[in-house]
């Protein structure tokens, strides 16, 4: 905990009073937004964690951003799924509960449910319960039948399973390369945790983004459309309207970079001019030039990401590249 987390409870605590709807669990989420923001500008290099680009339009955009045709992907993921779906279903069998970390909207969720020909039950495993709760709708649209036990929860840190799920074998699912948000460190013990959550005799079905060139890459996080950007700088409207902030959003530009190095692409916010910012009262200072981090996007080769599963309790069993190299299926199985 922050040294000044009392006063951070009290100064949301303030702005909560304003909006008398506000209920406990709304409170302590902006608890803790308040907290990764203060602390994440509070000192350099300056940074706010990707996941809070997700309120509701932050969430939108992301969806307009699966479309786009520089954003690759979300659609040869699919692709990936379409074309390889029946081979997974007979490497899985039938039979298995199906667990999904960080499900999203569950539009992928769909094409494999269908091609394992149906499951037992689905897990989602989301912290936006809103979102959990429409996916669900959509998907039970879908599959009339289906058994759907929603877990509120961070993907990452999840301890237990419901209890429906709590027995048989189960088929993981991580989709969309969002293990890409993660550092390798971090990767790694969330696979670990994962091979416990999901138990003996398992498999894990991951997307994961591969190394290409930055002329490729870069494109995907820097739109010509400029959705990126407005995906980005959302983050500055949601300070704004949740913390008090005033952001000058004509005063700061997004940008992409790739570090071929780390192996990631890196969203960056820039500040365009010297300037000080007000956000929960305090002031926050930018020279011009100066950067807010706020995402990375790591990208692996086919064998990197088998060396970092095999490290964390998983056995490699098969991997689907698309012919133009853009993006890999991994399925693992519990070691
Ligand atoms: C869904 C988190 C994997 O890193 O590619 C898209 C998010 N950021 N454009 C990604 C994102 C900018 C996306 N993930």
């Amino acid at each position: 905990m922050m040294d000044d987390d009392i006063s951070v409870i009290e100064l949301v605590g303030s702005l909560a009073s304003q909006s008398p709807s506000i209920d406990t669990t709304q409170r302590a989420a902006l608890t803790h937004f308040a907290q990764a923001v203060l602390a994440g500008l509070a000192r350099p290099p300056r940074s706010i964690p990707c996941r809070f680009f997700y309120d509701a339009k932050g969430s939108e955009l992301f969806e307009e951003i699966t479309k786009l045709e520089d954003y690759y992907p979300t659609r040869v993921e699919t692709e990936l799924l379409l074309a390889h779906g029946a081979e997974i279903g007979n490497l899985v069998g039938r039979g298995r509960m199906l667990v999904e970390f960080g499900s999203g909207s569950s539009r992928k969720t769909s094409l494999l449910i269908q091609a394992l020909g149906g499951v037992p039950a689905y897990v989602p495993i989301d912290i936006a319960g809103e979102s959990l709760a429409e996916a669900a709708d959509w998907l039970r649209g879908q599959h009339p039948d289906l058994v759907i036990k929603p877990l509120i929860a961070d993907f990452t840190t999840a301890v237990a399973l419901p209890s429906v799920a709590s027995g048989g074998p189960k088929l993981g699912f991580f989709s969309g390369s969002t293990i890409g948000n993660l550092t390798h460190g971090e990767a790694s013990a969330f696979l670990a945790n994962a091979a416990r959550l999901l138990g003996r005799g398992s498999f894990f079905l991951i997307g994961v983004d591969l190394k290409k060139a930055p002329a490729i890459l870069l494109p995907a996080y820097n739109d010509a459309g400029g959705v990126t950007a407005a995906f980005n700088l959302n983050l500055l409207t949601r300070i704004n309207r949740e913390l008090g902030g005033n952001f000058d959003l004509t005063r700061f530009s997004h940008d992409a970079v790739y570090d071929e190095a780390k192996g990631r692409v890196e969203m960056h916010l820039v500040s365009l001019v010297d300037q000080t910012v007000r956000i929960l009262g305090r002031n926050f200072a930018f020279a011009m030039g100066e950067r807010i981090h706020t995402e990375n996007s790591h990208k692996y080769s086919v064998e990197q990401f088998q060396v970092l599963a095999r490290g964390a309790g998983w056995e490699p069993v098969k991997a689907w590249i698309d012919a133009d190299n853009l993006f890999s299926l991994h399925l693992l199985q519990r070691a």
